[in-house]
């Protein structure tokens, strides 16, 4: 219950979730190893997945794009097949199953109306279900064959952060525990890497009071905001406008930087801020370019990059960690821009306007 957890010394809860991600994180290393160290999960999940053919991801918001992060995990690493739909439109649009198809709902409440309703549609349709939650005892995780939690802890702020690098850090253990399980190679010691992870976020906190400056900077009266990025920094840039958008009310759209030149660069005015994301070698020039694009037409670039891959002029460079899990720490500067731009805008960050924290009517 909300009014049960303390802020403590922090004024809002959303702040507060922020800076829970690295114990999130380290928490989650702990939970899914075994006695000898190893990341494990239900063997009876190992199982189910094993039998699938296809996965199908359904969630809504940020759990939707938690899971279009997941599908890259879980196919770069386990090679399974994966599809990610938005809930809310899976009854209309219901995809062409393949033979044996595995269900995924990922819901921080696990009470979310349109993911239930699938759930309950697929369910009838006889096919397995995996809910993974951040609360044990929820709808969604009672009623599916499977549970795996997030232990992030309560989340209170209608804005999800935690539960969304959490999501993430499950996604990435179920797909190198897949991957194993299918004798394969796996080329990451995903709980060294996930410990850096943890220690990078703690890194970035000690930035912000330049993060706040971006955002004043940027964001402070600015009437709308495009996030883009390249391959999985594009998924990121989705997550980061959301969470602009949510809480500060400034239009907000993240696009994939080739897809700008396709309609949406003709949105940009004097001073239209562009954040950026370059975490990815293999994009890192073009997405460039692609900033140089829009500044052409007087865009007011803000290059979020990583260091090794760093070049002049970016605005703010996150710790070095594995490619795949970029999006875990390229997030958190995203967060707290959005949260310090919905601050100095007035806005009450943590109850915004017109949303819910658990949405249970379709
Ligand atoms: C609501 C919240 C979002 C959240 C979405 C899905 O709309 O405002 O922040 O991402 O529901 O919630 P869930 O609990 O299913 O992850």
């Amino acid at each position: 219950d909300a009014s049960d957890i303390e802020k403590g010394t922090y004024p809002h809860y959303m702040l507060k979730e922020i800076d829970e991600q690295p114990l999130a994180i380290r928490k989650i290393i702990q939970e899914y190893q075994d006695k000898d160290g190893k990341l494990t999960i239900d063997p009876a999940i190992v199982e189910a997945v094993n039998a699938a053919d296809r996965l199908y991801i359904v969630a809504a918001g940020t759990s939707y794009h938690a899971g279009l992060l997941g599908k890259q995990f879980i196919e770069k690493l386990a090679k399974i097949p994966v599809e990610v739909h938005v809930a809310s439109e899976f009854g209309y649009n219901m995809p062409m199953l393949s033979e044996k198809p595995l269900f995924i709902f990922i819901t921080q409440s696990g009470e979310t109306a349109d993911s239930r309703a699938v759930l309950v549609q697929v369910k009838e349709m006889g096919y397995p279900t995996l809910t993974i939650t951040n609360v044990p005892g929820s709808t969604l995780s009672r009623e599916a064959d499977h549970t795996l939690l997030l232990y992030a802890g309560p989340e209170i702020a209608v804005a999800s952060t935690k539960a969304y690098t959490s999501q993430m850090a499950v996604l990435s253990i179920l797909a190198e525990v897949m991957a194993k399980s299918k004798g394969y190679d796996v080329d990451l010691d995903l709980i060294h890497e996930l410990g850096i992870i943890a220690n990078a976020m703690e890194v970035i906190f000690e930035d912000k009071e330049e993060l706040e400056a971006i955002a004043k900077e940027y964001l402070e009266t600015s009437r709308n905001a495009f996030f883009i990025g390249r391959g999985i920094d594009y998924y990121v840039g989705l997550e980061g406008a959301l969470k602009l958008k949510e809480i500060s009310y400034i239009q907000a759209e993240g696009f994939a930087g080739g897809e700008l030149k396709h309609g949406t660069i003709a949105l940009i005015e004097d001073g239209t801020p562009i954040i950026a994301l370059a975490t990815q070698e293999s994009v890192n020039l073009s997405i460039r370019g692609n900033v140089k694009e829009v500044v052409a037409r007087g865009a007011n670039p803000c290059i979020i990059s990583m260091k090794g891959l760093e070049m002049d002029g970016d605005r703010y460079i996150v710790p070095a960690v594995h490619d795949l899990l970029t999006p875990l720490i390229s997030v958190v500067p995203l967060q707290l821009i959005a949260y310090y731009a919905a601050l100095h805008r007035g806005c009450d960050v943590d109850k915004p306007r017109n949303l819910a924290k658990s949405v249970t009517v379709e």
